[in-house]
């Protein structure tokens, strides 16, 4: 049975802060942002675009774009690790705000970053089985990224939701669902206390810890192909990839995975100013760093940065990848990860129709540094019961679903005009 990608559709805030900018506020020199990082942008959202506003409007976007029947859904799962409530989830905000059925399996996953791609797992589990009966799952990254103002994750910050429908109807791309790698083991290397709204790092042992779990899942990926029998040798075997798609915390650790990607086949560490080096680089720019343009546009999505560059990759793929298959790592801190591949769908390209995500992208509205500390300012308080943050004509906003505020200890949301709690 062919499982694979039907939908996919993504929602940023309406706001974004010029990194260099951002650079220059902090004293900073700019380089190290851009070819440090290898940012450009940061997404940066109001209190009144929360993680369900942004998984709302993600959801909505897909269901208009692809044209699905929200009673063709069976299950919502939503990853985030931006959660609104002790209790109640992320998903039961979106499940009615997307008019899905009753008959509906709704939840959240928190997993860090590796959230969504728990929920993907789990939703291609599900369709194989006997029980699915033609029915669709969707599948939503939600995240507002948050370090701090002067923190050294500031400008690794970022916000946006990715919306996924899967099914067996696939249009854009099939999963590989004989055989997958993942990857766990318990880490302090980035975590957000549960009185804190901003997360703490420790940056550079969580760059390693990334990079110990890609090489987990993608030994335990290639183990598992050899196993399932379709598969007779796994030397050098990144080749077969037309495209390799990582979780995206900054554009530049894209590049270290796959630098390690490369080295692992090779079974050697690449030396500095080495023409292995360089040749890995070179396969960088050709392989992975054509589809990361959205996420130097918006920043680290947390459990969404992964599905952002393969939504960049299925508007921009070239007929040439049709029928070949890519790689998609995600790793999600703490830690759990895992290594999947997937075939391109002829005609993706098509469905997706080329540069919306530049069309979304460019009609954002660029705020300077004194307006992004206050929107980081009022975004800390937007959850106080009572509070009068959350005011959308205050922030200039034009969205259809707004997160209005705490009233009576209840979250209050509207959505075309309707208040809904
Ligand atoms: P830092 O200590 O401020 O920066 O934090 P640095 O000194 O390490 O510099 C960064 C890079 O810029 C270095 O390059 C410098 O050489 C270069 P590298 O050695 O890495 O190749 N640089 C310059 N380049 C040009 N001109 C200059 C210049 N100056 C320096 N003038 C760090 C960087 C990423 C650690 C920080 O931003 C951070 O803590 N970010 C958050 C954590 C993070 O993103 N970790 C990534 C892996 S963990 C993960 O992905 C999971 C996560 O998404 C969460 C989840 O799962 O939920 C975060």
């Amino acid at each position: 049975m062919k499982i694979g990608l039907e939908g996919i559709a993504f929602n940023i805030p309406e706001h974004f802060i010029n990194i260099e900018e951002l650079a220059c506020a902090r004293g900073i020199d700019p380089a190290k942002y851009t070819q440090g990082l290898g940012q450009k942008e940061m997404s940066v959202s109001t209190p009144c675009e929360d993680s369900v506003v942004l998984a709302a409007g993600a959801g909505r976007k897909l269901l208009e774009k692809f044209n699905i029947d929200p009673a063709s859904i069976s299950h919502l799962i939503v990853g985030t690790e931006t959660g609104i409530d002790h209790s109640t989830s992320v998903s039961s905000y979106v499940h009615l705000m997307l008019g899905l059925s009753k008959f509906c399996r709704v939840f959240e996953i928190k997993q860090a970053c590796y959230g969504a791609m728990a929920g993907l797992a789990m939703g291609i589990n599900y369709l194989l089985s006997r029980k699915a009966k033609g029915s669709k799952v969707l599948v939503i990254a939600t995240d507002i990224a948050r370090y701090g103002i002067g923190a050294a994750g500031e400008p690794t910050q970022g916000a946006g939701a990715v919306a996924m429908l899967i099914s067996d109807q696939p249009s854009l791309i099939e999963f590989e669902t004989q055989y997958d790698g993942y990857y766990a083991h318990h880490v302090m290397d980035f975590w957000r206390p549960i009185y804190s709204k901003e997360a703490f790092v420790d940056g550079r042992y969580s760059i390693q810890c990334y990079l110990e779990a890609l090489e987990g899942a993608y030994h335990f990926y290639k183990k598992n192909a050899l196993q399932s029998g379709l598969v007779h040798s796994v030397d050098n075997f990144n080749k077969q990839f037309a495209a390799c798609l990582y979780h995206v915390p900054y554009v530049k650790m894209a590049q270290k995975a796959h630098i390690k990607l490369l080295e692992i086949d090779a079974g050697r560490t690449f030396g500095k100013n080495s023409t292995y080096l360089e040749h890995a680089q070179n396969d960088f720019n050709q392989r992975t760093l054509p589809f990361l343009e959205l996420n130097s546009r918006i920043g680290n999505v947390y459990t969404g940065s992964l599905f952002i560059s393969l939504l960049n990759f299925l508007e921009d793929v070239k007929p040439e990848a049709y029928g070949k298959h890519i790689s998609l790592f995600s790793y999600g801190s703490g830690c759990g990860a895992e290594f999947v591949s997937a075939k391109v769908l002829e005609g993706a390209a098509h469905r997706m129709k080329r540069d919306s995500f530049r069309k979304a992208l460019d009609s954002r509205k660029r705020v300077k540094a004194n307006r992004y500390e206050e929107m980081m300012d009022a975004c800390a308080r937007m959850d106080d019961n009572g509070g009068n943050v959350c005011q959308p004509e205050k922030w200039d906003l034009q969205r259809s679903e707004l997160y209005l505020g705490v009233k009576g200890h209840k979250r209050i949301y509207s959505i075309d005009g309707k208040i809904i709690q």
